[in-house]
């Protein structure tokens, strides 16, 4: 279906405003057409606090990251005072990317082009050929902040100086994952997919439940008829989550109801005052979570392109879990588990891509198990074209 010349007339998504079981999903120029992913870029990525991963990835001072965020050049640092930073990857003198790639620059960050050198903190500390200069003051050239907060050792920022600080952002979300004592988490793995896909169906594939029997039908499927009661779904103001109750680990193949034991659930499993299950939350717009009894896993989603994503599958486990001596031997079965999964899904996504392309391609309807796709729907409606008059946002 080709995009229209009016793409923010309200009216071309009346059916996606519908209540779910009534619904129409987004129209498919929303997965393909330039001119929408460049409004999702200025209206939902630019005004969102976009997760970036586990401060884990960088855990020494000076250890970075170099990434382009929908376009934008940043770096991401560990000062020498231990504190994660994020700065523009932009030089303060001509402009060049002052940083490439991955490493460290405890020792300074120099520019490649004229030589300017920084601290890890992002102060300008020599900036040669300027001893002539008038009123230059080093102080006022370093690199330019973006914010980045943490929640547990999650990092996210925001291109805007005066957004609204993450714990208001992700409002009561933090509250239902302390059960599963994210802080404790220790990011072990960081895998890494180059799609062909719009970011959005990676997220609408994460919440639909109906795509497992088949895409997953010999793996993750087999145990889907061990839990133990249906799955609750809640709304936050940024997010969405399902909690699955069941017993044994969910994050490894036949941990549910197949007898395989991975490792011990967080205490409050173990204990019983904590009602056993998994839980998947997305904070909108892309970011999806699995806290599994005994460890957890993110995806980072990295858009470029209407049918160009990067995906990141971050493993995490518990402190005590890393240090036994049978962590490796163990931990496979969990990295088996999304090794399998994982390109399972990338492939399924991949080929809806492919088919959305054609110009024959029509807006579909969903199911109950796909519901929560028609929040999400919404929730990005809502950012780049406006609320809805029709309904409330969240009115899932
Ligand atoms: S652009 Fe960086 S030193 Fe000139
Ligand atoms: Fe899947």
């Amino acid at each position: 279906m080709l995009a229209p010349h009016d793409l923010l007339n309200p009216r071309l998504y009346d059916k996606v405003r519908r209540p779910p079981l009534e619904a129409e999903t987004l129209p498919p120029w929303c997965y393909t057409s330039k001119e929408w992913f460049d409004l999702e870029v200025e209206r939902l990525f630019r005004k969102s606090w976009n997760f970036i991963g586990h401060e884990g990835r960088i855990p020494n001072p000076g250890d970075y990251f170099t990434m382009d965020f929908t376009g934008i050049p940043i770096i991401v640092v560990r000062g020498r005072d231990g504190v994660v930073r994020c700065f523009a990857n932009s030089c303060r003198h001509r402009g060049a990317q002052v940083l490439q790639g991955e490493g460290n620059c405890k020792s300074g960050i120099k520019c490649p082009y004229h030589g300017w050198v920084y601290s890890a903190d992002g102060r300008l500390t020599g900036a040669i050929g300027m001893e002539a200069a008038r009123n230059f003051d080093k102080a006022d050239n370093g690199l330019i902040s973006v914010r980045l907060e943490m929640w547990a050792h999650f990092m996210f920022i925001h291109f805007e100086q005066d957004a609204t600080p993450l714990p208001e952002w992700l409002g009561d979300l933090p509250a239902k994952v302390t059960p599963y004592e994210p802080e404790k988490l220790v990011l072990t793995r960081r895998q890494v997919y180059e799609l062909k896909c719009n970011w959005k169906l990676y997220v609408e594939n994460f919440k639909d439940l109906s795509h497992t029997k088949t895409v997953h039908k010999d793996t993750l499927y087999q145990m889907e008829q061990n839990y133990t009661g249906p799955l609750e779904r809640s709304d936050g103001a940024n997010y969405h989550a399902a909690f699955t109750p069941h017993e044994g680990s969910r994050a490894i193949i036949g941990g549910v109801g197949g007898g395989v034991q991975g490792f011990p659930p967080v205490k409050g499993f173990t204990d019983g005052t904590i009602r056993s299950g998994s839980f998947y939350p997305t904070i909108f717009p892309t970011t999806c979570f699995g806290f599994c009894i005994d460890s957890a896993w993110f995806l980072e989603m990295y858009p470029s392109a209407p049918d160009r994503m990067q995906l990141v599958v971050g493993s995490m486990f518990y402190e005590d879990t890393v240090k036994r001596p049978d962590f490796d031997e163990i931990a496979r079965l969990y990295y088996k588990r999304m090794d399998i999964a994982v390109p399972e899904d990338n492939g399924a996504n991949e080929n809806t891509q492919a088919g959305l392309r054609s110009p024959h391609s029509r807006p579909g309807r969903m199911g109950e198990p796909e519901l929560s796709l028609n929040t999400a729907h919404n929730y990005w409606l809502d950012k780049v074209i406006g609320p809805s008059a029709q309904r409330r946002p969240h009115a899932a």
